[in-house]
């Protein structure tokens, strides 16, 4: 998680000026960034991810100070938690300020901003001096990469400038929670824990009210492989696995311990059972999984506890985009 050279950092924030994009790291993924001033530039991350133009993105800030020229309200508990929490993997959503563009915000009231600690994303927002606005940098609906490498696989030509800052030291996207209407709401969980956010915050509502419009993240398919993927309750997956071996298919698994027994023809990664280090590895794995030109994914279902909350989320989600993509490949309704 080193830092990049100056030469590299100043193509960096000449691409920003000049409306272009920059994948950069930040301790939770990779980002897709564009100067949050420039909505031509916004726009262009969203040609280049194929998402659904109206989906709002995070403003990357480099500093809690910046926050008045963003969000026009900033409530106690809001301030509180910026306080206590960045730089790192919080984004607040608040109430925006005078100025902030449509394409950030998806035409709502709201804005989602966030001061990442990651020392490359630190650099590049103290030289830019300016808001950039990014959403992870895969493409739309895909898994969010956590190595430079990921972002070329997933992204290619279409942007010019990937900082490598390695590996992100977390490896899951960062928490989000929204003052929005008077209350408080969890819309994604994440290494910083629902207990560590009501430490601080009186009532907070866990998930997005579900008449509030576009919060993409939130809908069910999301961070998905191409694979199919289906969880497994966890005693049944040696037995689930060695069934569908059997069957003749190419099967592989991911848990959080080692086969009972051997199973030959079996891809299996064992991500260990410490749930910083299982949310650190997971996109990567499931990446590995999904090249292995197997035919399912089986996940063994994880154990219950905060510290698993972001993994199961993005593993539920993971289950449901490979069930939709696998009924569009069928040619049914997803
Ligand atoms: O860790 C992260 O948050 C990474 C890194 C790059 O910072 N970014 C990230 O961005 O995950 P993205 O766009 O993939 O996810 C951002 C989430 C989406 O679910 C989006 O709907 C939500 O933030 N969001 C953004 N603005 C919002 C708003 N005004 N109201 C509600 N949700 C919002
Ligand atoms: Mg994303």
């Amino acid at each position: 998680m080193g830092r990049v050279a100056p030469a590299d950092l100043e193509g960096a924030v000449r691409a920003l000026r000049a409306g272009e994009l920059v994948a950069f790291p930040t301790e939770t993924v990779y980002g897709l960034g564009a100067d949050a001033r420039n909505p031509a530039a916004v726009r262009r991350i969203f040609e280049v991810k194929g998402r659904p133009a109206r989906h709002p993105v995070i403003v990357h800030l480099g500093d809690i100070a910046q926050l008045p020229e963003w969000a026009r309200q900033v409530p106690p508990e809001a301030r509180r938690l910026a306080e206590q929490f960045w730089p790192g993997p919080l984004t607040l959503v608040l109430p925006r300020a005078a100025g902030v563009d449509d394409s950030v915000t998806g035409a709502q009231d709201t804005v989602a901003l966030r001061v990442p600690a990651h020392p490359v994303a630190q650099q590049l927002l103290a030289a830019f001096r300016g808001g950039i606005a990014a959403p992870s940098a895969n493409r739309y609906g895909r898994l969010s990469p956590t190595r430079a490498e990921h972002v070329r696989e997933e992204l290619g030509d279409a942007v010019r400038v990937v900082l490598d800052g390695g590996d992100c030291p977390i490896g899951l996207e960062s928490t989000i929670v929204a003052f929005q209407d008077g209350s408080t709401r969890l819309l994604r969980p994440g290494r910083i824990t629902a207990g560590q956010i009501r430490a601080l915050v009186a009532d907070l509502v866990i998930g997005a009210d579900p008449a509030s419009p576009r919060v993409p993240g939130s809908t069910a398919a999301h961070y998905a492989p191409s694979t199919p993927l289906t969880i497994v309750p966890a005693g049944q997956i040696d037995a689930r696995s060695a069934a569908l071996a059997e069957g003749g298919r190419r099967v592989a698994v991911l848990a959080w311990r080692a086969p009972l027994a051997a199973q030959p023809g079996v891809t299996w990664i064992n991500a260990g059972e410490r749930a910083q280090q299982y949310g650190h590895d997971l996109y990567a794995h499931l990446r590995t999984l999904d090249k292995s030109r197997c035919e399912r994914i089986l996940v063994q279902d994880v154990p219950d506890g905060e510290a698993w909350a972001a993994i199961r989320d993005r593993l539920r989600r993971a289950a449901a985009g490979a069930a939709s993509a696998e009924a569009n490949a069928q040619g049914e309704a997803p």
